[in-house]
């Protein structure tokens, strides 16, 4: 095993000019489990581009926490950059800290609240849709919540309808592509193949349904009590108003950052609680002392602690967000290796989750492990990554998916017969591909 700088080994099995590029496209989880075998820094391959992947939970926390020398960047931020333009989640550090405070009111907890009213009234329109006996594609489901209300979180004018339509359709060929688009070769990405120009043409319609809607909302010049209204509302600290650009990159950015992300961990904990009926009963068992027959609510969060579990265990077997990258602007030492400045670092939250010497137990769902009296059955966990460019939306998230998943297994008992894990879709998330779901009433009245 060949190694460039000390403290740094190549992974082998890198092919002439395309690098891992296969292995990344084909299997990247059974890829990233391999690393760890050949060191704590592991070098691998993409084309020309080389990344350096950091597999040990201390070494992921120091690039976290030192986020002004492991700046954002590396090709999933060069591509996120281009879809979305330089927001919060792309930008480098030296403009991080402005845009942080602009949009951090948005995810207070008192707006926390008023958004669990949205989230309240879209759980209750899924949950009231669903037909005794029928099968139902839990993925499809589960997006179209997430994306319903978030995008209702953003904009809530009714002017705003055709944009939240209109990203809602574009959105999972834009996810596809900053993907595919991230690790192919250079040379590849700007070929015009089908998948780079299906890319192009939703990114560049939800562009135009953003901006427009940003143009709405000026025009009428009224107070909507959405995130939109809050960001034109918003002025730094010299007094300046933000710019549309600015203003565009965010909204797209927690778009992008916050639909398919919670829509994956939902769909996730439906098929884990498909393959546990156990889990599932008692959880039913548990939300229905709480709920009765209603719809949970902000005000039911703090009862409803195991679906909490159930939605934590869920995002430590399969945290959406499963590659992140990280460019040194300076040379920085890592443990015992010195990394040459223009360095491209990986980091997993999936493979720190998953690797037995720091996770007892790791391939067990069990969300009882996250009881407090439990301190040892548990290791490193970062599903919202770390630092100050930790997930900005972790709360809304949780609170989402808490209320979401309570409400459904109390009024719907769920199957699927698989006890095989779904094939898992390379993405930006790491999705589960195809979850078809039996659903039966259990509230035979409003069947
Ligand atoms: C289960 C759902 C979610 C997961 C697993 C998740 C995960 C993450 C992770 C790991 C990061 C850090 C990325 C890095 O280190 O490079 C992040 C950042 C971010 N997330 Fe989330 N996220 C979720 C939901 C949301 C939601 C609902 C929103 C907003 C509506 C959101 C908005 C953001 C933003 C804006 C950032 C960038 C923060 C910054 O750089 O300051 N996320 N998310």
């Amino acid at each position: 095993m060949a190694t460039d700088h000390a403290g740094i080994t190549q992974a082998p099995g890198a092919l002439p000019i395309v690098g891992h590029l296969f292995p990344l496209l084909r299997d990247p989880l059974h890829f990233l489990k391999t690393l760890p075998s050949y060191g704590d820094l592991v070098q691998i391959r993409l084309g020309p581009q080389r990344a350096v992947v950091v597999c040990r939970p201390d070494l992921v926390q120091d690039v976290l926490l030192q986020d002004r020398i492991f700046d954002k960047g590396g090709p999933i931020i060069e591509r996120v950059g281009n879809a979305l333009g330089a927001g919060i989640a792309s930008c480098p550090h030296s403009a991080h800290r402005r845009q942080r405070r602009s949009l951090q009111p948005a995810f207070s907890r008192a707006s926390l609240r008023e958004y669990a009213a949205i989230m309240t009234e879209q759980i209750d329109v899924l949950t009231s849709g669903w037909g005794d006996g029928r099968t139902v594609d839990a993925g499809a489901q589960m997006y179209g919540l997430a994306s319903e209300t978030i995008s209702r979180t953003l904009f809530t004018a009714d002017a705003a309808r055709p944009a939240v339509d209109t990203v809602t359709v574009c959105l999972p060929d834009i996810f596809r592509g900053i993907y595919q688009q991230a690790v192919l070769p250079p040379l590849l990405r700007r070929l015009p193949l089908p998948s780079n120009r299906r890319y192009e043409r939703a990114r560049n319609r939800a562009w135009a349904a953003v901006s427009k809607t940003i143009g709405l909302y000026r025009q009428d010049g009224k107070n909507h009590g959405d995130v939109l209204s809050m960001l034109l509302a918003t002025r730094d600290d010299a007094g300046e108003a933000l710019g549309d650009a600015e203003i565009h990159a965010q909204i797209m950015t927690l778009l992008v950052a916050g639909i398919d992300t919670t829509a994956v961990a939902l769909t996730w904990a439906v098929h884990l609680l498909c393959q546990y009926p156990d889990v599932q009963e008692r959880l039913r068992s548990h939300t229905a002392k709480v709920l009765g027959t209603r719809t949970a609510t902000w005000d039911d969060l703090p009862q409803l602690d195991l679906a909490r579990r159930v939605v934590t265990e869920t995002l430590r077997l399969y945290p959406p967000g499963w590659l992140f990258t990280r460019t040194t602007t300076t040379e920085a030492r890592l443990a015992d290796a010195v990394i040459p400045p223009d360095t491209t670092l990986v980091y997993s939250p999936y493979l720190m989750h998953h690797d037995a010497r720091f996770n007892p137990r790791p391939d067990r769902f069990d969300p009882d492990r996250w009881l407090p009296e439990h301190p040892h059955e548990r290791g490193a966990f970062i599903p919202f990554g770390g630092g100050a460019r930790k997930c900005i939306g972790d709360n809304y998230a949780m609170n989402l998916a808490t209320l979401a998943l309570a409400t459904i297994v109390t009024r719907w008992r769920l199957s699927h017969g698989n006890l095989q894990p779904p094939r898992v879709e390379p993405r930006m998330t790491l999705s589960p591909h195809q979850v078809q779901v039996r659903v039966e009433c259990l509230d035979r009245a409003s069947a």
